[in-house]
């Protein structure tokens, strides 16, 4: 696998900073796979990303639900995703 055949994974993709990670990382040039169960995010935050050629979007709880993240090779993941309730956060990923 090359640079350029690269992606790196955004969970919590439809959230409010995970929208925003994928947007600067396309605009980078990158290649996103974006995760989202949408427990919390929206599909707003990311129909405007789902027109990028370099961006997938995957609907999945990655509590329950790993594979995405099953690769040939090491690939970069930032995580965001969480569940949130007033100042208090937990990660769920
Ligand atoms: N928004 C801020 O100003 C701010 C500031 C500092 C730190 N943070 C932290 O950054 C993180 C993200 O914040 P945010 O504002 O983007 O929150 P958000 O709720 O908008 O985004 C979190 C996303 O994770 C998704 N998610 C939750 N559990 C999931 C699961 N099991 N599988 C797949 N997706 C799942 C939700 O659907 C949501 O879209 C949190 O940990 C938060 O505490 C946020």
């Amino acid at each position: 696998m090359t640079d350029s055949d690269r992606r790196i994974y955004v969970t919590g993709a439809a959230g409010l900073i995970g929208s925003n990670v994928v947007q600067a990382l396309l605009t980078d040039g990158h290649a996103v796979i974006g995760i989202d169960n949408f427990w919390r995010g929206t599909q707003a935050n990311i129909r405007q990303l789902s027109a990028h050629s370099k961006f997938v979007f995957r609907h999945a709880d990655l509590a329950a639900d790993q594979r995405w993240f099953i690769s040939r090779t090491l690939s970069p993941v930032l995580a965001t995703c969480s569940r949130t309730s007033g100042r208090y956060s937990r990660r769920t990923c």
